[in-house]
């Protein structure tokens, strides 16, 4: 690494949130952790830390992202959430990769194709978003008995994905109650894998008993959506808010709170590369944007919007002190500090000091986003037990 900017993934804490949510969560045969986008711009080598702590089946977005998830791990079953081009099913096989069909012609096409082996499939079922997926029970019921027919096709699996969170919103049970209908023929126990819920699922709703994997996202990255029991009148009035919606629309039990003790593995960093004094009413930046009130100090780190940090950050912490970003620009921010503040000092921009739920909060955004936002230039610093690899996505 040249320059001194780079975000810090800590494989024990990715492993030990697993182990964490596999012990308060323990009824799933099929932990299938989704690491599409670079698993969470987290960068994917931490697949092996999902892997040790329990994850047992990997989801991503397109067959890319699943041949560079096999440079990492050879051995974990794989399945692909986007339809795939059919003519790109042979590299599935030899990949061990599932891929997602969401449609009856997808399931004719292959049944007329040639494989040595056999193609995994997942279908795809449309209960709501309208996204995705089967939205007739019968060409459900016919996509099945097509592959059944068919020794060199295997219906591994069979998923739907909900759209609401359903804590004051009716969709989600109308989803469940889709699933069910556009199944109502088929027996789900002879299909291998049968997964609907995602992170949010899984704290906020009872198990649905006929699912035996449940997806994990976000919350494999620390983030379990919690809501703390409330005290004050405000959380107090938000609470009894909620309850009467669910009355009123008869939604299913749902639970707010959990007791899952997870942490985030994603640090971002980076570090003083100038100082200068500044005098009051010198001018900072783009557009003289800041006008300095007193003399004083200021540093200039390297990292900008190009990196995924602009001043809506705010502050960033430099020894245990929080100072304020006053400029932004695409490669560098300019933050007021003060005497004691030196070059090569290290900056964390969010980390342990300043979480990331102070960031999203500030950025008005969620912690999807925000993981996002950080971009692939800046190298990643993978930790595992102490052993430091760096990698440049
Ligand atoms: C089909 C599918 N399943 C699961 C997930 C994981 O969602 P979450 O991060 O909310 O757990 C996603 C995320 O976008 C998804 O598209």
């Amino acid at each position: 690494m040249y320059r001194k900017t780079y975000a810090k993934i800590d494989h024990n804490v990715l492993t030990t949130n697993i182990k964490e949510i596999k012990e308060k969560y323990p009824d799933y045969q099929y932990y299938i952790g989704v690491v599409k986008n670079n698993a969470y711009h987290h960068g994917i080598k931490i697949v092996n830390a999902l892997k040790e702590g329990g994850i047992n089946y990997f989801a991503v977005s397109s067959l890319e992202e699943a041949l560079n998830l096999r440079k990492y791990n050879m051995d974990t079953p794989i399945l692909i959430l986007e339809p795939i081009d059919l003519d790109y099913v042979y590299d599935c096989i030899h990949n061990n990769l599932a891929i997602t069909i969401e449609a009856l012609e997808d399931i004719k096409v292959l049944d007329k194709m040639k494989f040595s082996y056999p193609l995994k499939i997942h279908l795809k079922l449309d209960t709501g978003m309208n996204r995705l997926g089967f939205k007739n029970q019968k060409d459900v019921e016919q996509a099945k008995k097509i592959i059944s027919e068919n020794a060199k096709l295997e219906l591994e699996g069979i998923y739907s994905h909900f759209a609401t969170s359903g804590i004051t919103d009716k969709e989600w049970d109308n989803q469940l109650e889709q699933f069910l209908e556009l199944t109502k023929n088929i027996n789900l126990k002879e299909i291998p894998i049968v997964h609907f819920g995602r992170s949010l699922t899984l704290v906020n709703h009872k198990k649905i008993d006929f699912c035996n994997g449940i997806r994990l996202g976000i919350i494999m990255y620390g983030f379990s959506q919690s809501k703390k029991h409330p005290t004050t009148f405000k959380e107090k009035l938000r609470e009894s808010k909620k309850h009467h919606i669910q009355k009123k629309l008869h939604i299913s039990e749902t639970m707010t709170e959990n007791e899952l003790n997870l942490n985030t593995a994603f640090s971002l960093y980076s570090t003083v590369m100038s100082i200068r004094k500044v005098k009051k009413d010198e001018l900072i930046g783009y557009n003289a944007s800041y006008k300095v009130e007193e003399d004083g100090y200021l540093a200039t780190i390297p990292i900008g919007y190009a990196d995924g940090v602009d001043k809506s950050f705010e502050t960033v912490k430099i020894k245990n002190n929080n100072f304020p970003i006053v400029a932004d620009s695409m490669d560098m921010i300019s933050v007021l500090v003060d005497k004691s503040i030196q070059k090569g000092m290290e900056v964390e921009i969010f980390g342990n000091q300043i979480l990331i739920s102070e960031i999203t909060q500030k950025l008005n955004t969620n912690a999807y986003h925000l993981f996002n936002q950080i971009q692939n230039r800046v190298p990643r610093i993978h930790i595992t037990n102490g052993e430091e690899e760096e990698i440049n996505y």
